[in-house]
């Protein structure tokens, strides 16, 4: 099947020019202006007036994941419908690793769960939560089996908390096998204190907000930067959300460390305030936790900057009824997280290139390609050039749309964002060379995507 996808504007992180490009089976094999006088296709999609770009990355997502006694509501199946249905062609799962079980358990379940049910593409991170010598000495094999980075966490003591030593042992195994430390750096121990205060005075979800302390995340940010640096590997921040650790973050990176670190829309668009409302606030229940309006200005510095290298979504729903009411009467029993792999691409094309924040080369960069580079996946995705992954998207710049939980394609009961208008919308997608979503169709195929057996993180020790 050959697909020609002509006038459009093919937009990249190193820029944008007007091609058409021509897709022989699943890879990218010809660019060049004018190809529909010389070449032959089965299938043309006209991209005037649009953007070609590659398709979205999105590296934090929890299909399923366990946590406080229920399980993030979108599968494999709908969630990367979902992500299909707003540009993302590639997400990157984490496996959990469970406390007093192995890794390899984890990963196969997180297997059986993605293989046969996504629609796109798939990789997985690794949650560990148990550093044990053997929990260590699998990690050699999960790298070499394309599972290269492993998360661990400061935060949630007693569930997927890891002391410093544990870290650092894990940090020191990196050092040998190649393999990248993704840290949710909160100080989850000094936070459970607060907390437990907290909900003496009031059991509404804004405890869960005043709680946990931007300081906290501040100081949890830079002593897992300074384990990394003694460790002398590169470390990658989740969901990074309050200025103190993005001030961590520069100081670091001015230093010369490998330091990475991701932020999500959730911090550059919400705050605070929407946890306040009573209960409602559970629908923005999250960790770390929205922050007072005036930490956004200096997350997109930070992008701009290139401080904050990647905005992911952390996607990770559960239902406002049935889910998120587990604590209804304890703000600690918020299952914590957001829906958002929807609409990741949408938000930050609207704040971002329309609001005149970020060029649209940015845009590309920080939702694709600079993903697919500190991920092992470039340049087999995360850009336009012969062959690449046909993970392509016609984007239609100027398309307007509401945001709403009566039009979402997550499998969630709520959007954070109702009633927002966006501008900007994908049209087209596709999936290695298929169209998986057309004018607001999936015509995908449930199991289509494939495993992503990813590289180590040559770029993040260069860089
Ligand atoms: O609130 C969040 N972020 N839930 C998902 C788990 C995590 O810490 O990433
Ligand atoms: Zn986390
Ligand atoms: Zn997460």
């Amino acid at each position: 099947m050959r697909t020609l996808i002509s006038g459009g504007t093919i937009v990249t992180a190193e820029g944008s020019y007007p091609a058409d490009v021509l897709v022989d089976g699943e890879r990218i094999v010809q660019i060049g202006q004018g190809l529909a006088a010389t070449v032959s296709a089965d299938e043309t999609i006209d991209a005037s007036g649009r953007y070609v770009i590659p398709g979205g990355i999105d590296v934090h997502t929890h299909m399923e994941l366990p946590f406080g006694g229920t399980f993030a509501k979108d599968t494999f199946e709908t969630g990367t419908r979902a992500a299909a249905f707003g540009g993302t062609t590639t997400v990157v799962d984490f496996a959990v690793q469970s406390k007093g079980k192995s890794l390899r358990e984890g990963l196969d379940a997180w297997h059986a769960k993605a293989e046969g049910n996504a629609v796109i593409d798939y990789g997985f991170h690794m949650i560990m939560s148990d550093v044990t010598d053997a929990s260590l000495a699998e990690m050699d094999q999960l790298v070499a089996e394309g599972i290269p980075d492993f998360k661990l966490f400061t935060a949630y003591p007693g569930v997927f908390y890891s002391d410093d030593g544990a870290i650092f042992r894990a940090m020191q195994r990196t050092a040998k096998n190649g393999g990248l430390i993704m840290m949710h750096a909160e100080n989850g121990l000094a936070i459970d204190v607060i907390a437990a205060d907290t909900v003496a005075a009031g059991t509404d979800p804004i405890g869960h907000g005043l709680a946990r302390y931007s300081g906290l995340e501040g100081e949890a940010t830079s002593r897992v930067i300074r384990l990394a640096e003694a460790a002398k590997v590169p470390v990658y921040i989740v969901h990074l959300s309050a200025r103190e650790a993005l001030d961590a973050v520069r100081m670091a990176r001015d230093e010369g460390l490998p330091t990475f670190a991701e932020t999500c829309p959730q911090y550059l668009f919400l705050s605070l305030d929407d946890l306040g409302h009573g209960f409602e606030g559970a629908k923005f229940v999250c960790s770390p936790p929205l922050r007072t309006e005036d930490h956004q200005p200096e997350l997109w510095k930070g992008l701009v900057k290139d401080d904050l290298q990647v905005v992911s979504t952390d996607h990770c729903p559960f239902d406002f009824h049935g889910q998120k009411d587990l604590g209804k009467d304890d703000f600690r029993k918020i299952p914590n997280g957001l829906p958002g792999v929807e609409d990741r691409m949408d938000l930050l094309h609207d704040g971002g290139v329309v609001a005149g924040r970020i060029s649209k080369e940015r845009w590309v960069e920080i939702t694709s390609t600079a993903p697919a580079r500190l991920f092992g996946m470039y340049p087999r995705k995360g850009t336009i050039s012969v062959g690449t992954d046909a993970d392509i998207v016609v984007y239609d710049p100027n398309r307007k749309r509401t945001i709403s939980a009566k039009t979402h394609h997550m499998a969630v009961d709520y959007s954070c964002y109702e009633g927002r208008s966006v501008q900007g919308a994908a049209d087209v997608v596709m999936s290695r060379g298929s169209v998986v979503v057309r004018s607001g169709e999936f015509i995908g195929r449930r199991g289509a995507g494939q495993f992503l057996k990813r590289a180590t993180a040559d770029y993040a020790r260069m860089a």
